[in-house]
C-alpha cells in the first residue's frame, strides 16, 4: 500500500502538491511560487457563485480550535454533511503535515449552516468533534485512500436550507458527466481565500487521462477538469470538499499539481469506491450507539414498571 521504496519519486511529488491546506500541507515550493508569478489567474480558481445556492447547505467548513485574529482564519479543509451527526472529508485534512498521526479530535471545530466562511450569521452552526476515523490505508506518499470521516459531538439542526446531509453517489457516471465544485479555498495559486463559498463546474475524465499524470494512481481515485477552461480548479484550501455529480457527492478534493494549471489534472477520492467503508465506520458506528442506546432505554422502560 504504502511501501519504502516508492518515497524517492514520492518526495519529488509531493513538493509539487499543494492542495493539501496547512493541517498535511508540506511548506509551500519553489516550483509552486514560480508557477504563481506565471499563471496570475482567477481560478475555485475560475470559480462563480450561483444566484440561488442549492448546494452550499451540504458544506462545511473544517478549522483549528480556535482562530487566531478572527472567525474563520483558521479554515483548513472542506468537508460534506453525510447523517447530523457524520462529516466526510479527506483524510489528510486529519492529520499532521504529511504523515499519518492523527489530529486529536480536540483540535478540530467544524462550521455549518453557512455559506460565508468569515461570518457568524444566524444560521452560523459551530460543532465540536468527538471523534475522527481516517481509512487506515491512508498513505500520505501516495495520498491513496485519501478519506476520513469526523463524528460531532452534537447533531447538526438540518432546516434543508443551510444546512443539509448529502446522498451518497450509488450511480456510476460515464467520463464527461459535469459535476460542481464548491470550497473556500484560494482562488489561485498562494492567493487569497473568499468569505462566501465559491462554484466550478468541471467533469470527470477518463481513468487512462488519470493515470497518464499520476504513477500512483489507482483504486479508490479519480481526476476532474474542464479541458476547455482550465482556470477552473480546486486549490489550498478545497481539500476535504465534495465534487457533487446530479445532487450526490461523488467525490472529495484530494491533491494536484498546482491550481488551474493548463492540462493538468486534479484528483479526488472516489466516494462510490467507499460506499461499504463510509458504511461501516459511519453509519454502522452510528446504528449500533443508538442499538445500545434502545436496549438501556428497554431496560429503564421495564425497571420503571
Ligand atoms: C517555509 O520555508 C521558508 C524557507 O525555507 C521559511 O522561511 C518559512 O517560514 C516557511 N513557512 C512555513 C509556513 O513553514
Ligand atoms: C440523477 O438523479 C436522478 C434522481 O436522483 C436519478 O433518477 C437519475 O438516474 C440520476 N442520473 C444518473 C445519470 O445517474
Ligand atoms: C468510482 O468507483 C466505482 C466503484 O468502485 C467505479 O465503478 C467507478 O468506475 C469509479 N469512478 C471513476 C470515475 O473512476
Amino acid at each position: 500500500m504504502c511501501s519504502i521504496e516508492k518515497i524517492l519519486v514520492s518526495i519529488v511529488l509531493i513538493n509539487i502538491l499543494q492542495l493539501e491546506t496547512y493541517v498535511c500541507a508540506k511548506n509551500n515550493s519553489k516550483i509552486i511560487m514560480y508557477e504563481a508569478k506565471e499563471n496570475y489567474k482567477f481560478l475555485i480558481t475560475g470559480g462563480y457563485r450561483p444566484k440561488i445556492d442549492n448546494l452550499a447547505k451540504y458544506v462545511v467548513s473544517i478549522r483549528g480550535k480556535k482562530y487566531k485574529r478572527f472567525f474563520g482564519d483558521d479554515h483548513n479543509c472542506g468537508g460534506s454533511i453525510i447523517s447530523p451527526k457524520v462529516i466526510l472529508t479527506a483524510a489528510h485534512c486529519v492529520c499532521m503535515i504529511a504523515s499519518r498521526i492523527e489530529l486529536r479530535p480536540s483540535d478540530l471545530l467544524v462550521v455549518a449552516g453557512t455559506p460565508r466562511r468569515l461570518v457568524v450569521t444566524e444560521k452560523t452552526q459551530v460543532l465540536k468533534v468527538d471523534k475522527v476515523i481516517r481509512h487506515i490505508y491512508y498513505c500520505p506518499i501516495t495520498i491513496r485512500n485519501d478519506i476520513a470521516l469526523l463524528f460531532l459531538l452534537k447533531n447538526i439542526y438540518e432546516d434543508g436550507v443551510s444546512a443539509q446531509r448529502i446522498s451518497l453517489q450509488t450511480n456510476i457516471f460515464p467520463p464527461y458527466t459535469f459535476c460542481t465544485l464548491l470550497g473556500w479555498g484560494r482562488i489561485f495559486t498562494l492567493g487569497p481565500t473568499p468569505d462566501l463559498i465559491l462554484h466550478a463546474d468541471i467533469y470527470i475524465l477518463p481513468t487512462e487521462i488519470c493515470k497518464a499524470s499520476y504513477i500512483h494512481f489507482g483504486f479508490g481515485m479519480m481526476c476532474a477538469r474542464d479541458e476547455t477552461d482550465f482556470e477552473k480548479d480546486s486549490c489550498t484550501g478545497d481539500s476535504g470538499g465534495p465534487l457533487i455529480c446530479n445532487g450526490s457527492l461523488t467525490g472529495i478534493v484530494s491533491f494536484g499539481f498546482g491550481c488551474g494549471v493548463p492540462y493538468r489534472v486534479s484528483y479526488y477520492t472516489n466516494v462510490t469506491s467507499y460506499l461499504d467503508w463510509i458504511r461501516e465506520n459511519g453509519f454502522g458506528k452510528l446504528s449500533s450507539v443508538n442499538f445500545i442506546s434502545l436496549i438501556l432505554l428497554q431496560i429503564f422502560i421495564i425497571e420503571g414498571m
